[in-house]
C-alpha cells in the first residue's frame, strides 16, 4: 500500500493553490505540483500531469477559483474579477479538446460566478463562492463513482476477469474510478478481481498508472501490450471489458484513449460483453453522434519516441490521435450513477438531458 490515501488526492486546494497529484512522475514517483496561477495550471493539464476526463473537470473547476483568489488579492472591483475569471476559463477551455468534462465544470463555476456577481458580491464573495463550488465538484464526482461503481459490480460474476484500458481509475478522477471504481465496488460487495491492463501506447497510462493503482490497492494486475488484447481475448478468460469514456454523444458514440475503438470490435467479435463507466458529467447530449466529437491530436514526439529514446528513424511520419471513436452500436451498456443504461441509447441516455 502506498502512503496516499484513497480516494486519491487527484487535485486539491491548499493555502490558495491548487495541487496536483504529478502523473507524469508514476509509477517511480509520488510527488504533488503546485500550480500558483491558471496559466501553470493549463501547462500541467496540457502535459498531462493531470489528465482523465473527470479529473481534468474537477481541475479546471479549481483553476477559477484561483483565478477569483488573485482577483480578491488584487482587490479587483466585480467586473474586473468577473472579466479575470472568464479569461481564466478561456485559457482552460484551450488546453484539451475531447473531454466534455472539462467545459461541463466551467460553466458550471462560471455560472455560479454570474450569479454572484449579479446578486452584488465583490471580488472576495467570489473567490469563497466558487472555492466551494469547486469543492462541490470535486465531492461530487467521488459520489458519482461510488454510485457507478455500486450499478457496475452487480454485472460481475463472484469472480472476474476484468480487462480495461488507459486509465479510467481514482487517479483520472475526484479520487474513486469509473472503469476502476467499478472493481473498488466489487470488492467491497465481496467479490474476487482481478484486472488485465493494456499498456495504452503511447503515453502508457495503463501500464504506468492503472498498473500502479490497482497494485497500490491490493489488486492482481496483469500489464499486457495493446496488440495482445485480441490473443486475450480469444482465450475466453475475459468475462468483462470495462473502460471510461472522455465524451459519450446522444446516440451512445463514445470518445476514449485511442485503442479503445479497435477493444470493442474485439469484445463483440469474442461475446465478450463491452461496458462504459462514466458519470453524468461526460455525456454531451448536445453532440448528436461521434462525428461531432472534437480528437485530440498530440505531437508525433509522442509516437516517435519510447522512455525518452527514439524509436522510428529520420524522416518517418507519425500521427498521433489521443482518442478514438467506439460507434454507440458495439457498446454493451453504459455504467452510471443512474444506473445501467441499455440500448437504445436515444432513449436511454435521455436521463442526462438537461432542463
Ligand atoms: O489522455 P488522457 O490520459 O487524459 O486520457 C484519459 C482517458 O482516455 C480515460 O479513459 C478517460 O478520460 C476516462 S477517465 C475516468
Amino acid at each position: 500500500m502506498s502512503a496516499l490515501p484513497f480516494p486519491f488526492p487527484v487535485v486539491e486546494w491548499r493555502e490558495g493553490r491548487v495541487v496536483i497529484l504529478d502523473q507524469t512522475l508514476l509509477p517511480s514517483r509520488t510527488e504533488f505540483l503546485e500550480c500558483r496561477d491558471v496559466p501553470a495550471l493549463c501547462g500541467a493539464i496540457r502535459r498531462l500531469a493531470v489528465r482523465g476526463a473527470p479529473a481534468i473537470g474537477v481541475a479546471a473547476a479549481y483553476g477559477l477559483a484561483l483565478a477569483a483568489h488573485r482577483a480578491a488579492e488584487g482587490r479587483l472591483e466585480t467586473p474586473a474579477a468577473l472579466a479575470a475569471i472568464e479569461s481564466a476559463s478561456r485559457e482552460l477551455a484551450a488546453t484539451r479538446p475531447t473531454a466534455v468534462n472539462l467545459f461541463w465544470a466551467l460553466n458550471r463555476v462560471a455560472g455560479v460566478a454570474a450569479g454572484l456577481a449579479l446578486g452584488g458580491a465583490g471580488a472576495a464573495d467570489l473567490a469563497a463562492g466558487l472555492l466551494a463550488e469547486a469543492r462541490a465538484v470535486a465531492a461530487e464526482d467521488i459520489a458519482m463513482c461510488r454510485k457507478l461503481g455500486a450499478a457496475g459490480a452487480a454485472l460481475l460474476p463472484e469472480c472476474a476477469t476484468v480487462l480495461t484500458h488507459c486509465n479510467a481509475g481514482g487517479l483520472a478522477t475526484g479520487g474513486y474510478g469509473t472503469a476502476l471504481g467499478v472493481i473498488y465496488a466489487a470488492r467491497e460487495a465481496g467479490k474476487a478481481v482481478r484486472v488485465f491492463a493494456d499498456e495504452t501506447r503511447p503515453l502508457l497510462q495503463g501500464a504506468r498508472l492503472t498498473a500502479w493503482e490497482l497494485a497500490d490497492q491490493g489488486f492482481e494486475v496483469t500489464v499486457l501490450c495493446d496488440g495482445a488484447a485480441g490473443s486475450l481475448l480469444r482465450r475466453g478468460e475475459i468475462d468483462a471489458v470495462i473502460t471510461g469514456a472522455d465524451r459519450i454523444a446522444a446516440n451512445g458514440d463514445t470518445a476514449n484513449k485511442v485503442g479503445t475503438y479497435p477493444l470493442a470490435v474485439l469484445a463483440d467479435r469474442h461475446d465478450v460483453p463491452f461496458y462504459v463507466a462514466a458519470p453524468g458529467s461526460t455525456f454531451d447530449l448536445a453532440t448528436d453522434g461521434g462525428g461531432g466529437i472534437v480528437i485530440e491530436q498530440r505531437s508525433p514526439d509522442e509516437v516517435h519516441t519510447f522512455a525518452d529514446r527514439r524509436t522510428t528513424p529520420p524522416g518517418v511520419l507519425a500521427w498521433n490521435p489521443a482518442f478514438d471513436v467506439t460507434p454507440g452500436e458495439l457498446v454493451t451498456a453504459f455504467i452510471t450513477e443512474q444506473g445501467v443504461l441499455r440500448p437504445p441509447f436515444e432513449q436511454s441516455l435521455a436521463v442526462f438531458r438537461q432542463g
